[in-house]
């Protein structure tokens, strides 16, 4: 007789073996020269449950840089150190079908916080009295939220990065152009790049989802880690903008809010239940991992998390 923990893990192994069919799909982000340094079958698999259950596959301590998922910690910070308001009259809060490194912010702003014009807005809304503090913010963030010592910063992604993103300074120069912030651009893209170049492994980013699913509060003692308001933001906004210009797609294939980032990680979080994360770094054309959101997809049916049905 297996146990229910057995039984999981036996579907999550099955799962896992059916997204592996496409593991010879998609290529390792190159545009950022570090990134490409990789192993391209590396893979995780992390789920963290709310009542604290852990279900770890494949390389789970391995670390990864967080990219673009940093762009949920921003969002929670920005919404911590200003008002909601304060927050969305900077930045928009919808999907666009433009590229997420696209110069083209709508209407001037961008179209939500998590394309990188997005992001780099709402780098400017961190509170610190310099750049360093900034950033320590925002790692701190990151190593209570997953409740980890594990938490790193990627010297060689962040240099990596920091000498090719033209794309990039671009946006943070023309945001800067269009009065959206009045900080130095160069200082504001350096907090976004340092953000994107955390390291970190697949079960520490399940636990940062385990806590949004558990609606912002501690696993084991329940007292409240990020606000109610900015959960609602941070999922709805997963939910709709999170998977760049398939994020429609996404929702309607799999329904589990998430955020992927070009390290070939994506975090899942389903309310009530589990945060989820993968690590498979090839990417289809939109950036996201070709095995990590098929592998969504077959978890979702397969465990039964879609948030709709
Ligand atoms: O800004 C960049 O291009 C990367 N540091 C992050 C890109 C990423 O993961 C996808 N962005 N939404």
């Amino acid at each position: 007789m297996f146990t229910n923990k057995e039984k999981t893990i036996k579907i999550i192994e099955k799962s896992i073996e059916k997204s592996l069919v496409y593991s010879n799909e998609g290529e390792v982000a190159s545009y950022i020269p570090e990134l490409a340094n990789v192993n391209p079958t590396d893979f995780a698999l992390s789920i963290v449950y709310v009542d604290g259950q852990e279900y770890k596959f494949g390389d789970y301590n391995k670390i990864f840089s967080i990219q673009s998922i940093s762009k949920v910690i921003l969002l929670i910070m920005a919404l911590n150190d200003n008002s909601i308001n304060e927050v969305f009259e900077k930045v928009d809060t919808e999907p666009t079908k433009y590229k997420f490194n696209s110069l083209i912010p709508i209407d001037n702003i961008a179209a939500n916080p998590f394309i990188n014009a997005g992001a780099i807005t709402i780098s400017s809304l961190i509170k610190g009295k310099d750049l360093n503090e900034k950033f320590n913010r925002t790692f701190d963030k990151i190593k209570k939220l997953s409740n980890s010592d594990k938490i790193s910063f990627l010297e060689e992604i962040y240099k990596s990065e920091m000498d090719t993103t033209d794309v990039n300074r671009s946006i943070s120069y023309y945001l800067r152009s269009k009065k959206i912030f009045s900080l130095d651009a160069e200082e504001v893209l350096d907090l976004y790049i340092r953000n994107c170049s955390i390291g970190i492994n697949s079960t520490d980013l399940a636990h940062i989802g385990a806590l949004l699913a558990n609606g912002g509060k501690d696993l084991e003692s329940g007292v409240e880690i990020i606000s109610k308001d900015s959960v609602r933001i941070v999922l709805s906004q997963m939910a709709s903008c999170g998977m760049y210009e398939e994020s429609g797609r996404f929702l309607l294939e799999v329904g589990i809010p998430s955020k992927s980032g070009v390290s070939g990680a994506i975090l899942g979080v389903v309310p009530g239940k589990c945060g989820i994360c993968v690590y498979s770094p090839k990417l289809d054309k939109s950036g996201n991992s070709v095995v990590g959101k098929n592998l969504l997809k077959i978890l979702s049916n397969d465990l039964d998390l879609n948030i709709f049905v």
